[in-house]
């Protein structure tokens, strides 16, 4: 058996209402300079009132920056550091969607390490730790706040790239399934879908171990029963809290692991047309997971299972295609089409996207099947 490592945030918070209680976790962390970091849509939605109130009440000095885009460019890490440098915080908190807190990430090791932001793409390449960070995450999806990992789009060369590093890591990830009420329905249905995909990806993949498996098939089973739940009545908390937390767990995991041929193919696709990259996750699941099955049968047979799915009397492939079955009938009651061609994406850019997403080497690598450049051409012109 390989050695195994496992790391994660030092603590988490969970509950509704708990923002309220951001100060006090803020004074724990002997914070005093707050800046938080976070994107216009959070602001609209009202969110960023609450979290000022609750910071206000806790009497702690904050500046907000709410500039983060969908997708983020490594210009707005320059923005963001601008804001910081201006103002001289000793704490970042993160507050939003996965943009928001992978910004806020980055700039909190941004504002200890000399830079520049190029040299630290990739693996642990970061030398020093940054300051505290708390994130609070407002989408059950990207589980960014439980990951050391920060995605970038790079415009120059049409990528998206990672940033992973220990230093990235939450001192507190805050969950307050009650700020995840408003989001609309396809948000829902679409992150909801990215946090099923990373559990399925870090559980299928070849870095799984016993402690990610147990994660991951957990978070599977509250995603199976719960997320048709949030996406027909948003309002639903007990269906929220279950999402919230299921989108924990999978992130808690998939730090560990990284995820696979979906998330990079995903970010090949994502890095030219700027889907959202809970769409892209979720539309080339039942592709990834067909491609896959082979290599991992009974893994894929426990996810058919986590979904209800009868396995009684048939063979392995045939019960383990079930998982694929089921994925394609959420996809289905979501309105979420399985088809490349559905997406305005040319099928002349297939080859192009093929390089890019053998490229991402911290993905492909955990793949529980070995993927060429001619099989990711096959893949897409046979779901196109
Ligand atoms: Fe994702």
């Amino acid at each position: 058996m390989q050695i195994q490592s496992f790391n994660s945030v030092r603590r988490i918070i969970f509950g509704s209402g708990s923002l309220q209680g951001i100060g006090e976790e803020i004074k724990r962390l002997r914070g005093s300079k707050v800046l938080v970091v976070t994107d216009p849509g959070i602001k609209a939605a009202g969110l960023v009132d609450k979290m000022v109130a609750a910071l206000e009440r806790a009497e702690l000095p904050y500046h907000v920056f709410p500039e983060v885009e969908p997708d983020p460019r490594v210009e707005v890490v320059d923005e963001s550091l601008a804001a910081a440098k201006d103002f001289k915080p000793d704490i970042v908190v993160g507050f939003g969607g996965g943009s928001a807190l992978d910004i806020s990430k980055v700039t909190s090791v941004m504002l200890t390490n000399a830079g520049p932001i190029e040299e630290y793409f990739g693996m642990e390449l970061v030398p020093n730790p940054g300051l505290p960070l708390v994130l609070v995450p407002t989408t059950a999806g990207t589980g960014s706040e439980m990951t050391s990992i920060c995605v970038l789009s790079d415009t120059k060369n049409d990528v998206k790239k990672g940033i992973v590093s220990e230093h990235m890591f939450a001192s507190v990830a805050l969950l307050d399934p009650e700020l995840t009420l408003g989001l609309p329905q396809h948000v829902t249905a679409m992150t909801g879908m990215d946090a099923f995909v990373h559990a399925m990806e870090s559980y299928t993949g070849v870095r799984a171990s016993f402690l990610t498996d147990t994660l991951n098939l957990q978070a599977i089973r509250m995603i199976a029963e719960n997320l048709r739940r949030a996406y027909a009545n948003g309002n639903d908390i007990e269906a929220r809290t279950q999402m919230l937390q299921a989108s924990c767990v999978a992130g808690m995991a998939f730090s560990n692991t990284q995820n696979g041929l979906d998330h990079a193919l995903a970010l090949a696709i994502g890095g030219r047309f700027h889907l959202p990259h809970g769409l892209l996750t979720a539309f080339i699941c039942p592709w990834v997971m067909e491609f896959n099955l082979m290599a991992c049968p009974d893994k894929f047979i426990n996810i058919a299972k986590a979904f209800g799915e009868n396995t009684n009397g048939l063979n392995k492939m045939e019960a383990a295609g079930l998982a694929v079955k089921a994925v394609k009938s959420m996809l289905d009651d979501f309105g979420i089409s399985y088809r490349l061609g559905d997406y305005d994406i040319p099928k002349d850019i297939i080859p192009e996207v093929a390089t890019s997403t053998i490229g991402a080497a911290r993905l492909i690598s955990n793949n529980p099947r070995n993927v060429s450049e001619k099989d990711v051409v096959a893949l897409l012109d046979a779901n196109y």
